[in-house]
């Protein structure tokens, strides 16, 4: 067994953030990794930071643009945390040596991007994430942190009180990639989940394929609810080939959209009158699927996205990276030709639930960066405000893991306070059917025991957690046939892609649920095919796809169970946004596996005033 005062699972910006952040407050930290540090999914991340730093721009501006690029769903404590802290973080990047583009009086350079008021995405070229990732990763060298990496964490070691909130977590187990062992985790303080989206629910993604949901899963089945998993970001300039993110810096700096027929279509249909291309990533990505199922779509497929008029050397020199994605995944030359793009899943918005110090209400257990809810993106998040999330909540969360006393949150987590149950009438039952854990536990493997404070000292609860899962890789290691992980992904990503996209339905969104049990019962024979015990990516993939199962099945039920339109959630039965029903967030619990809909209202009271719902238009 491992011990540490912190583990922080995922390395990623947001997880690199609050490792610095515990370290600096004395804690003995700790990273448990699937992925080498610098292949985490945050080097993908191009365009940029927001963050209110020169004159004529302030934080109230950020917090503004955000509360309404949310469509009135983000909370204001929050939102406003995002917009005060982000300034003195991205100029602490700087300090740690970030290579920002910049100006030529030598200021970093910031640039338009959708749904903000005023131009404060700051950039290093289109490649803002890689070098993020690697400014971050190079003070967790300098401090020495110990980097557990190629290490799965499958499992967390929490206590098994009846409520969640009285529940406590101790640790975790991980399998050892490279050897095949599966060993336990102590944390003496706390359990930082940063493992990033849940973008492989999709098949036409910009997210990698280590994006799986596995912190939110994890934490869902210990106890911490996740929290608006209905509203997903479908970027509107992805590459219709792979789902390669083409920036909106390219729009940011001037880039213009065009259907088939050559028509400035944001502007000449009236999508967007006074911001064009430049509005919010949900209203830009409606507009071009409106674009296409109406027949104006190149190639009954895509739209055009042309940055010729830039010239060359500024193309080279703000977007360099944006060509060569065009040239070598399209073939296309972006320096002669338009770019072929379309909506692609991009960010999930919902999470597990935190507080604004990224605590779940599991005790001890935190997350931050995209598997959290913190509740600052709301119903849609705004282009450039991924990264200053991860930074700004990463440094909170660490520190409070570490110990530090941030003071009380504004913002409560788990069933305590104001909250109301939610019916959704549900064409299937959703939840386990007999969960893996079961098979085990039949098999008489298990040394789970049941029942409220059966297991409360730290070490028996890491134990049980650590044979249990032993017992369940054996179970799945064990099979000689059966359904193949690759076969239940795919047809999960499929129905998820078809049925749960930008346009949705009732019907569509039933047929998802019953896909997602299929997907469920054929997971119940699943089996591993290499045998072997270093490196199995199979098994990995196979442990994943369950993550993957239970997080579509959130973003589904929170979607038919949400009747209005909402920021990235449109609904064809409900064509308005319904502030007096709907202004609340929606709330999941696992609940034993029988998953559980609820809501808590929207926290729209700031600092020092309230954000009140206006019509949203760009
Ligand atoms: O378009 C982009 O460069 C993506 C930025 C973001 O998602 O924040």
């Amino acid at each position: 067994m491992y011990e540490h005062d912190v583990l922080v699972v995922g390395a990623g910006g947001a997880g690199l953030r609050a490792a610095i952040a515990a370290h600096e407050e004395g804690a003995d930290v700790a990273m448990v990794t699937k992925l080498h540090p610098v292949r985490s999914h945050t080097g993908a991340a191009e365009g940029g930071i927001n963050a209110a730093l020169r004159d004529g721009d302030d934080w109230e501006l950020h917090a503004y643009d955000t509360m309404k690029g949310s469509d009135y769903l983000g909370d204001a404590p929050a939102i406003e945390t995002l917009a005060t802290d982000s300034p003195e973080e991205v100029v602490q990047l700087e300090h740690w040596g970030m290579p920002f583009s910049r100006e030529d009086d030598g200021r970093m350079s910031q640039r338009p991007f959708g749904g903000l008021s005023f131009p404060r995405t700051t950039y290093a070229g289109a490649e803002t994430g890689h070098h993020l990732l690697h400014t971050l990763y190079e003070q967790v060298v300098k401090r020495g942190i110990k980097v557990y990496d190629e290490w799965y964490v499958s499992r967390l070691a929490v206590t098994d009180h009846d409520r969640p909130e009285d529940r406590v977590c101790h640790g975790l187990v991980a399998i050892d990639i490279k050897s095949g062992d599966i060993e336990g985790f102590r944390a003496r303080n706390g359990v930082v989940l940063a493992t990033g989206g849940p973008g492989q629910v999709y098949d036409h993604t910009t997210n990698a394929v280590s994006c799986t949901g596995d912190g939110p899963a994890m934490a869902y089945r210990a106890g911490a609810p996740m929290e608006d998993m209905e509203f997903i970001q479908f970027h509107p300039t992805t590459l219709p080939s792979t789902g390669v993110l083409i920036s909106e810096g390219v729009r940011g700096e001037g880039g213009i959209l065009y259907n088939a027929l050559g028509e400035r279509f944001m502007f000449e249909r009236g999508y967007a009158n006074n911001d064009g291309e430049l509005a919010s990533r949900d209203v830009v990505s409606r507009a071009e699927l409106t674009e296409v199922n109406e027949g104006r779509g190149v190639n009954d497929e895509y739209v055009h996205l042309d940055m010729r008029h830039l010239g060359a050397d500024r193309i080279v020199d703000r977007l360099e990276n944006i060509l060569h994605l065009a040239a070598d995944f399209e073939g296309v030359d972006g320096l002669e030709e338009p770019m072929p793009v379309k909506p692609g899943q991009h960010y999930a918005m919902g999470g597990t639930e935190t507080d604004e110090h990224g605590e779940t209400c599991i005790s001890g257990l935190y997350a931050v960066g995209e598997c959290a809810c913190a509740s600052v993106h709301g119903a849609n998040r705004l282009g450039g405000n991924a990264l200053p999330e991860l930074i700004v909540f990463g440094k909170r969360a660490g520190q409070h893991a570490a110990g530090r006393d941030l003071g009380e949150a504004q913002i409560g987590t788990g069933q305590v306070g104001e909250y109301e149950i939610g019916e959704v009438e549900t064409p299937v039952t959703p939840g386990e059917v007999g969960s893996p854990d079961d098979v085990v536990a039949d098999g008489g493997e298990s040394a789970r025991t049941d029942g409220a404070g059966a297991l409360v000292e730290a070490g028996a609860v890491l134990e049980d957690a650590v044979e249990t899962e032993r017992a369940r890789v054996a179970h799945l290691m064990g099979r000689d046939e059966g359904v193949q992980q690759a076969e239940i992904r795919a047809m999960l990503q499929k129905s998820m892609t078809r049925y749960v996209n930008v346009f949705r339905n009732e019907e569509g969104l039933k047929q998802a649920l019953r896909d997602i049990r299929t997907a469920r019962e054929l997971y119940r024979d699943v089996y591993v095919d290499d045998p072997s015990r270093t490196f199995n990516t199979d098994l990995i993939q196979t442990i994943e796809t369950r993550n993957l199962i239970d997080t579509a099945e959130a973003i589904a039920l929170g979607a038919l169970a949400r009747e209005e339109f909402r920021g990235a959630h449109w609904r064809q039965e409900f064509q308005e946004r319904d502030d007096e029903n709907w202004l609340k967030h929606t709330l999941l619990s696992w609940n034993d596996g029988t998953p559980e809909v609820w809501y808590r209202p929207v926290h729209l009271e700031g600092r020092e005033k309230e954000y009140e719902p206006k019509i949203r238009s760009y």
